[in-house]
């Protein structure tokens, strides 16, 4: 064989194996064009490098080495298709690689806690303690030491969820006053988060379980001027510039008792339905501790007084954020808290 007729031989080797490789659309595929031109017993190359025996030898020099540029260029193309069609079957045929990434759940805070929250916040700086009370109470607790009549409607099996064996579900945060007031001795400034529960319809304005806030200030020499200071400025704080009313009420455990309205955010009092064309927006009860209470809880109505009041941070939610239905704060729709608590799903750093 002269060099010339080894030299196309090699070429045609060459042009043949690169198509064979590159037409090769899976492992299997790939392997069959290897076997046939890298193969080492009948691979096209083999042949190749058998004739540079009868090659002669002024020729040999060159004839090898255009042997092993096509033997370098077969291989290195065979390695390339086979790191990019192994990697094609370990994602799987049937994948659909034009769909979006799932992206990584971070999670996000409720309405209600981030409401909760900022009160916390504020009222921490006021110097109040962030405290805790049971949700299952005695009636005592509940309604007796709070200076309800036992005939009052709320201890109605209508009203609230009895619990078998004796007590129930507070159906309101306000006990913790009073065990508060047993434990520690004042100066008391505290606040109270918690779940309250109520046998009411699940509708579009009630929930049978919801969040309240309970505020408590005990001390000698309070008056109902530091109610009204402080939670105004707690509206001033948390709701902006807006105004506030106090309307006269009635609650078994303070006198006098009064709810407070903050001028509707959303309308700047005009009237909207976010206030129900009110242009004020209820937000707590609240009054001057009873003496009674005092009294059940073992301190000296002569010579302590205080103030307190107990707010639904649901109901805040819905008017700072719009929200037209309760129910949609017991769904945790991510689709949902991520237009209140932003973006709670992220690609690059999940
Ligand atoms: N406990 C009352 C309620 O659930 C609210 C309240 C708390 C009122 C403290 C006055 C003082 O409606």
């Amino acid at each position: 064989m002269n060099l010339d007729q080894y030299l196309s031989e090699a070429a045609a080797i060459e042009r043949e194996g690169t198509a064979a490789l590159s037409a090769a659309t899976d492992v299997d595929a790939l392997e069959a064009a290897r076997v046939a031109f890298l193969g080492d017993r009948q691979g096209r190359l083999k042949s190749l490098q058998e004739s540079l025996k009868v090659v002669s030898k002024e020729d040999k020099p060159a004839a090898g080495k255009r042997f092993n540029e096509a033997r370098a260029h077969l291989q290195s193309l065979h390695d390339e298709r086979k790191t990019v069609l192994g990697r094609a079957r370990q994602v799987g045929a049937k994948e659909d690689l034009s769909l979006p990434e799932r992206r990584a759940w971070k999670g996000a805070k409720h309405p209600v806690t981030l409401v909760i929250e900022e009160i916390e916040g504020i009222f921490r700086e006021l110097g109040f303690t962030v405290a805790q009370g049971p949700e299952a109470e005695t009636e005592w607790y509940n309604f007796g030491a709070l200076n309800f009549p036992p005939n009052h409607p709320a201890l109605d099996a209508h009203d609230t969820l009895y619990l078998e064996g004796g007590g129930l579900l507070r159906t309101h945060t306000s006990p913790v006053q009073v065990r508060t007031l047993q434990r520690y001795a004042p100066p008391i400034r505290v606040l109270i988060p918690g779940t309250v529960y109520r046998r009411d319809f699940f509708d579009a304005s009630h929930a049978p379980a919801f969040a309240q806030i309970e505020g408590l200030c005990v001390d000698e020499g309070i008056s109902f001027v530091d109610l009204k200071s402080t939670l105004n400025l707690f509206a001033e704080r948390f709701f902006g510039a807006s105004r506030t009313r106090f309307r006269p009420s009635f609650f078994p455990f303070t006198e006098p008792s009064a709810e407070m309205d903050v001028q509707c955010g959303i309308c700047g009092g005009s009237g909207c339905p976010a206030c129900k064309g009110t242009g004020w927006i209820e937000i707590l009860g609240s009054g001057m501790v009873h003496p009674a209470v005092l009294e059940a809880a073992g301190l000296d109505p002569e010579r302590y007084s205080g103030w307190a009041f107990g707010m639904g941070p649901a109901r805040i939610a819905i008017s700072r954020y719009g929200i037209p239905d309760i129910r949609i704060l017991y769904d945790s729709d991510v689709r949902f808290l991520e237009q209140i608590a932003g973006p709670v799903l992220s690609g690059a750093e999940g």
